[in-house]
């Protein structure tokens, strides 16, 4: 396994001369800043199972592959081991993106770009090291995000469901949750600590359980709002909800910068916000005045922004906004093949405001940016929208990348956890990736190349024969995949998942490690955190 996902890696850099081209600057920039020039490709033109696009006759040749295999070498031979101090850590988390999400993704990228795909690389695939985290937390194999998010940023996992709090605590247990013994503290605080910056960005609300593990400390992660303690039965003065943490203390309130969803969880459930959905708080506090409030006791120039010129407007003047605050939906953001541009701001985008505003700091800044929503596409049996959403985050960090020097700046993409996705049959190359694998010889009949273990996907038999998908239309955005198992939403995986990084001690992401060890490795390279460091 190993060797091939290096020759992977390596493969990708060499493309170009190779003679597949890569993606030229232009594409990638339209691919960056205009979520619907990917509507260009009329998917309905391509007949399931055909769509043999890309000039692959030069693969037939031992010269091309030595060509590939020799190039590959050339570059990788040329690494040397960086050991300088990180100023800046961004750290990328795709959630739920496992491994397979990777190889259909990159496919996906490629097909979308008329090549034949399988050759193709996500931006992060280019990074120098890769390592594999394990994910199971204290309580579960199969583990949630909250748990997860608790190891990969707080270094210390925990039981399912729990943020900011070590396993002495149990889920619910909304006493043992404030005794201050049992928190652990996240690499944002940590960042903070040593006058770093920090921020979180996501296109899940700001609340939600992965950016939620960088500054919340709470025994149940739906406690998100004041109502949702008060429903479980506690005083929520006593366990605060999670967007009152964020807001109102230590390190959240601190963060220059919070982009994402959530905007429900901010306001009174008697407030209407600018798109005309109500809050769901019921002890009547306006979070985002709150917020502004707090900046304004300090002095600092603030922005609160929920629509995506807002958001152009703190890109194009970072020098006036010290502390920004962006919620551009009311509970998540959509779906990237789904949004209306006007409004939303694409992933690339919210990083791209971000980097600009931390990176005022001279002491640096760490930066937790999550793809979000390929967890919940992949949760409603919804590959298309998986794979979009893992290609919006790969233009995410191709920004960061180019935004960032590697002699000062470790770039970290893992994900938490896998999810049940399947890459099955023997379809030829260039086969659309979303499309039909083969027919059964069992039952003769068609099943896709990309099918679940369990899900909504699942197609009730009629008259004891499998579910015919052949007059199914595969190009839907919200086709539901086959599952084997039915279950109202897809379960995640017990898989390991990957770890890419660049920059200052990124060879230290190699090798299988426990997903806690991210946030020690991350903490060692910037010289900040709670233990050994690169600096002492
Ligand atoms: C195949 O190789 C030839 C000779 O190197 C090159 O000119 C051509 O562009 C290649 N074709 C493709 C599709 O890569
Ligand atoms: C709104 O919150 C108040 C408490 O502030 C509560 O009495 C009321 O039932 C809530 N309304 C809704 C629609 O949930
Ligand atoms: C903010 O400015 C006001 C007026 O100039 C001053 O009184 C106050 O001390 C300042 N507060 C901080 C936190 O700097
Ligand atoms: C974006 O927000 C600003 C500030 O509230 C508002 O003036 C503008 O009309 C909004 N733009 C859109 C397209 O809704
Ligand atoms: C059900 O399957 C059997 C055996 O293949 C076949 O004889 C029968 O006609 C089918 N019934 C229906 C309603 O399709
Ligand atoms: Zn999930």
């Amino acid at each position: 396994m190993k060797p091939l996902l290096h020759f992977f890696l390596l493969a990708v850099s060499v493309a170009a001369v190779a003679g597949r081209p890569s993606l030229t600057s232009e594409e990638a920039e339209e691919s960056r800043w205009h979520p619907n020039s990917l509507e260009k490709l009329d998917r309905s033109e391509r007949s399931l199972g055909k769509l043999g696009v890309a000039d692959l006759s030069n693969e037939t040749t031992t010269a091309y592959w030595y060509n590939d295999g020799q190039t590959a070498l050339k570059s990788k031979a040329k690494n040397r081991l960086n050991t300088n101090k990180a100023k800046n850590v961004i750290m990328f988390l795709g959630d739920g993106m496992s491994i397979p999400t990777l190889m259909a993704a990159r496919t996906y990228l490629g097909q979308l770009h008329g090549y034949s795909g399988e050759e193709h690389s996500l931006h992060w695939e280019t990074f120098p090291f890769t390592g594999f985290s394990k994910t199971y937390n204290l309580n579960r194999q199969v583990a949630d995000s909250a748990s997860i998010a608790t190891a990969y940023l707080c270094g210390v996992k925990t039981n399912n469901g729990q943020l900011g709090v070590n396993g002495i605590v149990t889920r619910g247990d909304c006493e043992a949750s404030t005794d201050t013994d049992n928190h652990v503290s996240s690499i944002a605080e940590w960042a903070l600590n040593e006058g770093k910056s920090a921020g979180i960005v996501t296109t899940t609300r700001v609340t939600h359980a992965s950016p939620a593990g960088a500054y919340a400390h709470t025994s149940e992660r739906n406690w998100e709002t004041d109502a949702d303690v008060t429903d479980d039965g506690y005083n929520p003065t006593v366990c605060k909800d999670i967007a009152t943490q964020l807001v109102t203390e230590y390190p959240g309130k601190d963060f220059q910068v919070v982009l994402g969803g959530g905007r429900r969880t901010f306001l009174p459930n008697s407030t209407v916000d600018d798109e005309g959905s109500y809050g769901y708080r019921e002890d009547g506090v306006d979070l985002i005045e709150t917020w502004k409030q707090n900046k304004a006791d300090r002095n600092s120039s603030y922005s609160y922004v929920w629509n995506r010129s807002g958001l152009r407007n703190v890109i194009d003047n970072p020098d006036d906004v010290d502390y920004v605050l962006g919620l551009f939906e009311s509970s998540h953001c959509q779906y990237h093949l789904e949004s209306t541009p006007e409004t939303e701001p694409t992933l690339a985008e919210m990083t791209e405001a971000a980097i600009k505003i931390l990176r005022k700091n001279d002491n640096g800044y760490f930066l937790f940016v999550e793809g979000g929503r390929i967890d919940h596409a992949h949760h409603s049996s919804y590959a298309h929208l998986a794979l979009d959403e893992t290609v919006e985050m790969a233009a995410a960090v191709r920004l960061a990348d180019q935004l960032t020097e590697e002699s000062d700046t470790l770039i970290v993409v893992t994900s938490d956890h896998a999810h049940v996705m399947s890459i099955s049959g023997y379809p030829s190359r260039g086969n659309d990736i979303l499309g039909v694998a083969d027919i059964s010889g069992v039952d003769n009949l068609p099943y896709t190349t990309l099918s679940y273990a369990n899900g909504p996907g699942y197609k009730t038999p009629s008259n004891s024969t499998r579910y015919d998908i052949s007059d199914d239309d595969l190009t839907l955005v919200r086709y539901e995949y086959a599952a084997t198992v039915p279950l109202s939403s897809e379960t995640h995986g017990g898989d390991d998942v990957a770890i890419f990084a660049r920059g200052p001690w990124s060879h230290l992401f190699s090798g299988t490690l426990e997903q806690s060890s991210i946030a020690h490795f991350m903490a060692y390279a910037a010289c900040i955190g709670t233990g050994l460091t690169a600096c002492t």
